[in-house]
């Protein structure tokens, strides 16, 4: 793992590595108490740290398992308080939920079912708390303030420091590939709301859990220029007459989908799909600019 110190209070703590979407990069905050949030950094090095900082309390973004697979450890290694988002109950304590609100609705439930337990680990919480914008963390750091920052998942959430003017993003996409929304339960209109959100925010500095530590001016704008960029090439080659199949196999947000082993090919597949259809009913919809108007022109600016 590799720590970077950010703050007296802050430290940003990366994995060795991000293959086979099971871990990222996730922070430590030192104030009244200590906070871990999405330290998931792989079975050898998450338990580690667990034991050699104990933290008072262990936080998860949202619930993918990329994000959350670490709380298991939390509890086996630490007395430290899990918090998860209130909206994402149900994804953490049943394996069935997960399944019916991701794979299922896509025909991939065995095969992901099978993923989620077994490579990464998923287990039911026990023993939780949960949070939401309304949670004030006195006890443990007064300063950092939750924003609900949904689109990517139902209840992603965000934690701003607002003295320090630091922001850690999650998963709202300020990596080099995007915004990322490939399951059924993903919502690209909520993400542009929460991307314009941030947009408006006093940051110096954003700590993303995959893109490493920014200081990118309109980097949120950036992402909703992704999303824009999709939607118009989805929208032309629907207009040239190509078919679903042939679009998705093309790539939406995974070319080359064929260049690695399954069950890879079958998840970027499954993937590539759920994005595909949630463009499909925006551009039925009129498209994003229909209900951004402020929006338009980033596409242009390139
Ligand atoms: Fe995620």
């Amino acid at each position: 793992m590799k720590r970077t110190t950010i703050t007296d209070t802050l430290t940003y703590v990366e994995p060795d590595s991000m293959g086979g979407f099971s871990s990222c990069a996730g922070i430590m905050v030192r104030s009244k108490g200590k906070i871990f949030i999405d330290m998931n950094l792989g079975p050898k090095d998450t338990p580690e740290l667990l034991d050699r900082e104990k933290p008072d309390a262990a936080i998860i973004t949202h619930y993918h398992l990329d994000h959350s697979a670490w709380t298991r450890y939390a509890a086996d290694h630490s007395q430290a308080r899990i918090l998860i988002p209130e909206k994402e109950e149900p994804y953490l304590i049943s394996l069935d939920f997960i399944i019916d609100h991701t794979a299922g609705p896509l025909g991939m439930a065995d095969q992901w079912a099978d993923f989620v337990a077994n490579s990464l680990g998923y287990r039911p919480l026990s023993a939780y708390e949960k949070y939401s914008e309304k949670t004030a963390f006195h006890e443990l750091a007064p300063e950092m303030v939750v924003l609900e920052t949904p689109g990517h998942s139902p209840g992603h959430s965000s934690f701003y420091f607002p003295d320090e003017k630091i922001l850690f993003s999650g998963d709202v996409g300020l990596d080099r590939f995007g915004p990322w929304y490939g399951w059924a339960d993903c919502d690209i209109k909520k993400m542009v709301e929460s991307l314009l959100r941030l947009d408006g925010l006093r940051v110096d500095l954003i700590l993303t859990s995959h893109g490493g530590a920014i200081r990118k001016e309109g980097a949120f704008l950036g992402c909703i220029r992704h999303i824009l960029e999709r939607e118009e090439s989805i929208f032309n080659r629907l207009d040239k007459g190509m078919n679903q199949t042939d679009i998705i196999r093309q790539g939406v947000f995974y070319p080359h989908k064929e260049k690695v082993p399954e069950p890879m090919t079958s998840f970027l597949t499954m993937w590539d799909t759920a994005m595909f259809h949630h463009h499909e009913t925006l551009i039925k919809e009129g498209g994003l600019m229909r209900f951004f108007p402020e929006i338009r022109g980033l596409a242009a600016q390139g």
